[in-house]
């Protein structure tokens, strides 16, 4: 990957004039059977950029309660497109289609009106849980009935694709934005997609400006973007796997309980007595074992392209001595 990036060709994106930014672009829409695609700094900016694009202020915005839109975006729906939302208690970040239909709201004049669902696949803080293709599709079924936009934070959408042997064209066809993160599990320094139709793009660019995410010489991080599209989409099993194995030797932990279903490479469970999910962290940390106390019960890990098989090996007997 570095040596892509030492190799990239550059150009000033903001004129789009970057050779290396535009291969990514075209290849991740050619990917997902979408008519154009806008590289951005951040997932926080390519979902606040769809919002935006997809709402007008005084809107409603439909998304699960735990959805990385609402949680953790810094009030970014509020504060960037002058919406609210809807939250819906779903399971472990994923909503219905029953869900959806009964959170719109009447056009009584009195009434935000509800413009758009927001999915999230994976979920983050539903422990990487992904969704099942067949009820994304009944929700832009309500969608189209309703003449909702349909956004998905695909952040993590290549875990769910490898763990569930789906397409991107399958996503491509349903939804009318996708954001992507290839500065996850992909593995690049910084950066991510959002793809749509072509109108839509070219007033998500002009979002993009206005929030501060025009870069100039961005080429050196889209030629990381081409070569993780590449070669880092298959291996995502591995982190999987990973996963897994580190749920099975913590599951062996009385003071390790509520495991959320491992399904991709997230973990979320609670720690007990004799730890705190603070003191877990301190131990695991003694041994460079990064973790995240993520509220006053649960832990969060996660595996990605770094960890390797035999990290995890050594992990499990270090979990095994606690
Ligand atoms: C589901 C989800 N969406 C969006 C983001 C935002 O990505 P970024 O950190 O690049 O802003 C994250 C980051 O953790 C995430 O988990």
């Amino acid at each position: 990957m570095l040596e892509a990036m030492f190799n990239a060709p550059v150009g000033d994106d903001v004129f789009g004039e970057d050779p290396s930014v535009n291969q990514l672009e075209s290849i991740a829409a050619e990917l997902f059977g979408m008519q154009a695609a806008i590289f951005c700094p951040s997932g926080t900016m390519t979902n606040q950029i769809a919002i935006k694009c997809h709402t007008q202020p005084g809107d409603e915005v439909i998304c699960d309660k735990l959805s990385h839109v609402y949680q953790y975006e810094g009030g970014g729906i509020a504060f960037n497109s002058g919406s609210q939302v809807k939250l819906i208690d779903g399971n472990k970040g994923r909503i219905t289609a029953e869900q959806v239909q009964e959170n719109i709201n009447s056009d009584a004049d009195y009434k935000a009106k509800t413009s758009l669902v927001s999915l999230e696949n994976t979920t983050n803080r539903g422990g990487g849980a992904c969704y099942h293709f067949a009820d994304i599709v009944a929700i832009k079924e309500v969608c189209f009935k309703n003449n909702l936009r349909f956004h998905l934070d695909g952040a993590r959408l290549f875990n769910a694709l490898i763990e569930k042997n789906e397409t991107p064209k399958q996503y491509g066809e349903v939804f009318d934005s996708i954001s992507i993160c290839l500065s996850k599990g992909l593995g690049i320094p910084a950066g991510s997609l959002l793809l749509g139709k072509k109108d839509f793009i070219k007033r998500a660019r002009r979002i993009r400006k206005v929030f501060g995410g025009g870069m100039r010489q961005a080429g050196y991080f889209a030629a990381a973007g081409v070569y993780a599209l590449e070669n880092n989409i298959q291996r995502l099993a591995e982190d999987h796997r990973h996963a897994r194995q580190i749920g099975e030797a913590l599951l062996e932990k009385p003071f390790i309980t509520n495991m959320m279903p491992v399904e991709t490479n997230i973990l979320i469970f609670e720690v007990e007595a004799p730890y705190t999910p603070a003191s877990f962290a301190e131990e695991l940390a003694k041994h460079q074992v990064l973790v995240m106390p993520i509220s006053a019960t649960q832990v969060r890990m996660v595996t990605h392209l770094d960890i390797t098989s035999d990290m995890v090996k050594r992990l499990a007997a270090l979990i095994d001595q606690l």
